[in-house]
């Protein structure tokens, strides 16, 4: 019985450590790999349905972007090409997007996924630590369910804001509700979320409800 009270704490923790919060907490390196591993299960498991990902994500960007009329976007963590493929699949949408990951594998599915808007989207491999791009370049900063998963949060979403032109538009997502609980220094209450984003430089920031552990976040650049 004695085996018993050591192995269930320690395989509960690592079940924490490694399927809950799917390895944040040991590294960038950590959660690549678990995300290389599971790439192949992902759209399945993850069910998108292209009407919701038209509501909630692209026709909003689309309405924030309204004036511009060929936006450079950027998607930090764009594991299989979600957002990318939901704004080039809408007809009003007549920009370009560079979507940015770790994970080799999830990028080569979004790749295979947006093989028909080559000419219009490009993929990058690299730690969302440190964007590879100069200052006030893009029109629109976005990060989707993601942002729980990085290394240090606050340093990401400092690199958003820096690559954001001034008047651009950031939309991340921030984990709520019980799952927030269970990934400490990850996921922000609205308060924090605020001052971490205007002390960037981001302000007019509105926090919506979006899904039962995901509320969406615009902020716009000063
Ligand atoms: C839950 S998926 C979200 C993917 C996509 N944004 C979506 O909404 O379907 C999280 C993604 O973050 C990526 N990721 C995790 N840590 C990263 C890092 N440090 N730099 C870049 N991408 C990272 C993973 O590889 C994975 O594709």
């Amino acid at each position: 019985m004695i085996w018993l009270a050591i192995a269930l704490p320690l395989l509960l923790f690592l079940y924490w450590l490694l399927v809950i919060t799917e390895g944040a907490y040991l590294g960038s390196q950590v959660v690549a790999w678990l995300y290389d591993l599971s790439a192949g299960r992902y759209d399945a498991i993850k069910q998108f349905d292209l009407n919701d990902e038209n509501y909630f994500l692209a026709l909003p960007l689309l309405r924030a972007l309204n004036g511009v009329r060929a936006p450079i976007v950027l998607d930090v963590a764009t594991g299989t090409g979600r957002l990318p493929l939901a704004l080039l699949r809408h007809s009003g949408f007549r920009g370009k997007v560079i979507g940015l990951d770790l994970s080799r594998r999830m990028l080569r599915l979004a790749q295979h996924k947006a093989h028909h808007h080559r000419a219009r989207l490009y993929f990058i491999r690299q730690d969302a630590a440190i964007l590879p791009f100069a200052d006030n370049v893009f029109d629109a900063v976005t990060c989707v369910e993601a942002l729980e998963f990085l290394a240090n949060p606050r340093g990401a979403l400092q690199e958003m804001a820096r690559v954001l032109r001034p008047g651009g538009v950031l939309l991340v997502t921030n984990r709520v509700n019980w799952e927030a609980r269970l990934m400490p220094g990850k996921a922000f209450s609205n308060s924090t979320l605020r001052a971490m984003l205007e002390s960037v430089g981001l302000s007019r920031i509105e926090i919506r409800h979006w899904q039962v552990c995901y509320d969406l976040v615009w902020a716009w650049k000063n």
